[in-house]
C-alpha cells in the first residue's frame, strides 16, 4: 500500500496523481491522507496561476493520455468538498479514465461517478447558500468604510463564492470571513488570507438584529408614529436604516416572535442578492433576473420562477399565496382552477385583468408529489419572507394605488403577521407614503367552501371586495390623471 499525501486543493490532489499515474500505482494500492494545508498561501481550485489549461490534467507537451474537460471540471469542483474520501474516489475515476474506461462519464449509474456528482450538487447548494446568507456590517478601518461578514460555509467554497460579491459589490471595500480562509475586495483586487474565529468579525448589535428580523418579515409602514419610534429607537441606528419608522410598532405587533426571528436571522435564505441593481428594477428586469433567483430552497424542484403578470403602471396590485400546478407548469400566476375563479370575479367586478398586475408573495411552487399528481403545500414563513425582496420590488416599480391580497398567506406577508381574514377582510390598512392595501379570500377558498352557498358567499364577499379596492384605486390617483376603468397610465 502507498501513501498519497494531499493538502485539500486540486493541485495539490493533481501532482500526486499525475505520479501515482506514472508510477501505475493501481487506486486499491493507494491510501490517500489528507494533510491540513499551510494556512494562507495554499494555491486553491481555479485561480492558481500555476494551473494548466483546464481540458487536461497534464500539460500540453506531457505524452501522458489526457483526460475529458468535464473530469477536471468535476474534480476542480469536489476539491473544495469537505468528504476525506473524494481525493481517493477522483484518483480511481482517474485510473479507470485512463485504463481503458474512456467513456466512463456518461455511464450515470456507475457509483464512483454517482457520489461525485452528488459532491459537486452539495457545492452548488452551499455556494448558493452563501451568496444568499452572508450579512455584511460596516465597520471603519484606516482607510475607511469597510463590510465585514462572517460566514461559515458547509465546504471550502470561499474562492469559489466570493467573484459574485466582487462583481456585486464591486464600489464596496468588503471582507468575508470564514474558519478556512478570509477574502478581501478592496474595489480593484480580490486577496486570500487565512481563516478567522467568528470573534474576528465585528459583533452584531442586538438592535440590528431585531431590525433585520422585523423589517424582513412585516414591515408595514401603515401606522407609524415616528416621535414615538424616534424615542424608543436608539439614533444611531436611525440615521443608517431607512426603514426604522416602523420598528417599534411592528415590534409591539409581534413581540412574541423576536426571539425566533432573531435567532432564525443568521441563517434566513433571501431573494435580495439576486435582484438587479436599484437602477435597472423595471418588472421586465426583475422578471429576467428572478428566472435564476436561488434565494430559498423552492426553486429546485420546481419548474421555473412564476413571476407576477399584468401592467407595469398598474393602479391595482393583486398578490397571491404561491403558483400552484398549472401555474409552475406555464410560468404565469393564477392561470389554473384558481385563477379561472379570479377571472370570473374581476369581471363581475368591473375590473379587466389586462389593467391590473396579479403576482405572488412567493414565486416558486411548492409541493408534496403524491403518485404523479403535485399537490400544494403551504409556504413556510421563511420561504415567504426570502422571497419577499421580489414583491417589494415590483410593488416599487408599478407604485400601485392599492394592493389587495388574496388569502391569509399574502396577507401575512404583506400586512401583518397576526392577520386574520375574520378580523380584517375587505379593511385597508392605509400608508401615507406606500400603497393602499386590503385583504379578500383566496379564489381557491370559493373552490374549497363545503357546500354551494359556502361558496357562493365567499365568491360575493371576493367581488365586493374587489370592486371596493379598484374604486379606492381610482380615487386615490392624482387629479391631473383621467381615471376612466383603471388603466390611463400607460405601460
Ligand atoms: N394560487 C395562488 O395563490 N397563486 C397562483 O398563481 C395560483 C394559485
Amino acid at each position: 500500500m502507498r501513501e498519497a499525501r494531499t493538502v485539500p486543493d486540486f493541485a495539490s490532489w493533481r501532482a500526486r496523481a499525475l505520479e501515482l499515474l506514472s508510477a501505475q500505482a493501481p487506486p486499491e494500492n493507494v491510501l490517500w491522507v489528507e494533510e491540513a494545508s499551510e494556512g494562507e498561501e495554499r494555491l486553491l481550485p481555479g485561480l492558481a496561476a500555476s494551473e494548466p489549461a483546464p481540458d487536461s490534467v497534464t500539460q500540453s507537451e506531457d505524452p501522458r493520455p489526457r483526460v475529458p474537460a468535464r473530469f477536471v471540471a468535476l474534480a476542480k469542483k469536489v476539491s473544495v468538498h469537505r468528504d476525506a474520501a473524494r481525493w481517493s474516489i477522483l484518483y480511481c475515476v482517474l485510473w479507470r479514465l485512463t485504463h481503458g474506461e474512456r467513456g466512463l462519464l456518461s455511464r450515470e449509474l456507475d457509483p464512483d461517478l454517482r457520489r461525485l456528482e452528488l459532491m459537486s450538487r452539495q457545492i452548488d447548494r452551499d455556494v448558493h447558500k452563501m451568496h444568499a446568507f452572508v450579512r455584511f456590517r460596516k465597520v471603519i478601518d484606516d482607510e475607511g468604510e469597510r463590510f465585514v461578514a462572517w460566514y461559515r460555509p458547509d465546504h471550502r467554497i470561499l474562492r469559489v463564492a466570493a467573484p459574485f460579491f466582487r462583481d456585486r459589490f464591486a464600489s464596496m471595500r468588503w471582507s468575508i470571513l470564514t474558519p478556512d480562509e478570509s477574502a478581501h475586495w478592496d474595489g480593484a483586487a480580490l486577496r486570500f488570507d487565512g481563516g478567522l474565529p467568528r470573534s474576528a468579525a465585528p459583533r452584531e448589535d442586538e438592535m440590528e438584529g431585531l431590525w433585520r428580523a422585523y423589517y424582513a418579515s412585516i414591515f408595514n409602514p401603515a401606522r407609524v408614529n415616528q416621535r414615538a419610534q424616534r424615542a424608543e429607537m436608539p439614533l444611531r441606528f436611525w440615521n443608517e436604516m431607512p426603514e426604522t419608522r416602523a420598528i417599534p410598532q411592528l415590534l409591539a405587533a409581534a413581540s412574541d416572535r423576536v426571539g425566533g426571528m432573531i435567532r432564525d436571522q443568521q441563517a434566513a435564505p433571501s431573494a435580495a442578492p439576486f435582484l438587479p441593481p436599484e437602477s435597472s428594477r423595471d418588472v421586465v428586469s426583475l422578471e429576467a433576473a428572478a428566472r435564476s433567483c436561488r434565494g430559498c430552497d423552492l426553486w429546485e424542484p420546481a419548474t421555473q420562477t412564476v413571476f407576477g403578470r399584468g401592467r407595469a403602471s398598474a393602479r391595482l396590485v393583486l398578490v397571491g399565496e404561491q403558483p400552484g400546478d398549472e401555474e409552475d407548469r406555464r410560468g404565469e400566476p393564477f392561470v389554473g382552477p384558481a385563477g379561472k375563479v379570479l377571472d370570473r370575479a374581476l369581471t363581475q367586478a368591473g375590473i379587466p385583468r389586462e389593467e391590473i398586475y396579479v403576482t405572488n408573495a412567493v414565486k416558486h411552487f411548492k409541493y408534496i408529489e403524491r403518485g404523479v399528481r403535485r399537490i400544494h403545500n403551504t409556504p413556510r414563513q421563511i420561504e415567504i419572507l426570502a422571497c419577499r425582496p421580489w414583491l417589494e420590488a415590483e410593488l416599487q416599480a408599478i407604485q400601485p394605488e392599492v394592493v389587495v391580497c388574496l388569502g391569509a398567506s399574502a396577507a401575512k406577508a404583506l400586512l401583518s403577521p397576526t392577520f386574520t381574514m375574520r378580523a380584517s377582510r375587505g379593511r385597508f390598512f392605509d400608508s401615507p407614503s406606500g400603497p393602499r392595501k386590503m385583504a379578500t379570500w383566496h379564489p381557491s377558498a370559493v373552490l374549497r367552501a363545503g357546500d354551494q352557498a359556502a361558496s357562493d358567499a365567499l365568491f360575493a364577499d371576493l367581488v365586493a371586495d374587489l370592486k371596493t379596492a379598484a374604486a379606492a384605486a381610482s380615487e386615490s390617483a392624482a387629479p391631473s390623471r383621467p381615471l376612466p376603468g383603471l388603466g390611463e397610465r400607460g405601460g
